[in-house]
């Protein structure tokens, strides 16, 4: 058992999720509209949170692929919604970053709503995964897609990034102002994991739970 998260996986349930990502993950689709999606099958996740929190490397590092999704120092490096599947019946959604980025107005505000519809819409979308600069914790920026995952009720957890950057009481910190914060929302579950894309830390926990999810939804 590893209670490093905040949660406790058995070791049947770690190796489960190590062997789902050691999978060969591909690229399979990119949409930069709700026409251009892909047709549903099996279940998604999706990887949601402001931009250059850490979006696209959290899947590489998950995926154990380093250039599988693609990365930037510059925020709204990601601009479609991303698609990748292993032949599996799960596929993941990387998606635009919200609130600042460094590109037009008007295209941000496009992804923007492209990101609220798909969240609202997705029917197959088993869980979203809000990711969290562990240095800044929620910014105004998180309220809008928290309450649009509120109204459409689909059921998401957030996820700390770049644990590397902060020392570990102030992980602790961080992680019980969110858990505070979210407790008063309906849809949000309430563990949260901490992690780092760069030592990896964190990343056993979240395969385990992205297994244990679909155990849930007999996938
Ligand atoms: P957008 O697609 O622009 O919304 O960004 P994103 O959320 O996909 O972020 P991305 O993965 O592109 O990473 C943004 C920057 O954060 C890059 O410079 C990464 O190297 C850095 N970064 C990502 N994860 C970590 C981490 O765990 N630790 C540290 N120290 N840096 C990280
Ligand atoms: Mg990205």
């Amino acid at each position: 058992m590893t209670a490093a998260s905040g949660h406790a996986f058995t070791a049947a349930e770690l190796e489960t999720g190590r062997l789902l990502f050691a999978r060969g993950w591909d690229f399979f689709h990119a949409a930069a509209s709700l026409e251009s999606l892909p047709a549903m099958k099996g279940l998604e996740i999706a990887f949601a949170g402001r931009s250059n929190v850490g979006k696209s490397s959290l899947i590489n590092s998950l995926t154990g692929q380093k250039a599988l999704a693609r990365t930037s120092h510059t925020p709204g490096r990601t601009q479609e919604l991303i698609f990748f599947g292993a032949g599996g019946p799960l596929s993941i959604v990387d998606m635009p970053g919200y609130g600042y980025a460094q590109a037009p107005k008007a295209k941000v505000q496009e992804w923007t709503g492209l990101i609220h519809a798909f969240l609202r819409g997705r029917a197959n979308l088993a869980r979203v995964y809000l990711l969290i600069d562990a240095r800044h914790g929620l910014k105004s920026a998180d309220t809008a897609v928290l309450d649009t995952l509120d109204e459409s009720a689909v059921s998401y957890a957030a996820v700390l990034t770049k644990a590397d950057q902060v020392p570990a009481r102030a992980l602790e910190e961080v992680r019980d102002a969110v858990r505070a914060t979210l407790a008063k929302r309906p849809a949000s579950y309430p563990d949260i994991i901490a992690t780092s894309s760069r030592t990896g830390s964190g990343m056993p926990e979240l395969r385990a739970a992205i297994a244990r999810l679909l155990a849930e939804r007999g996938a």
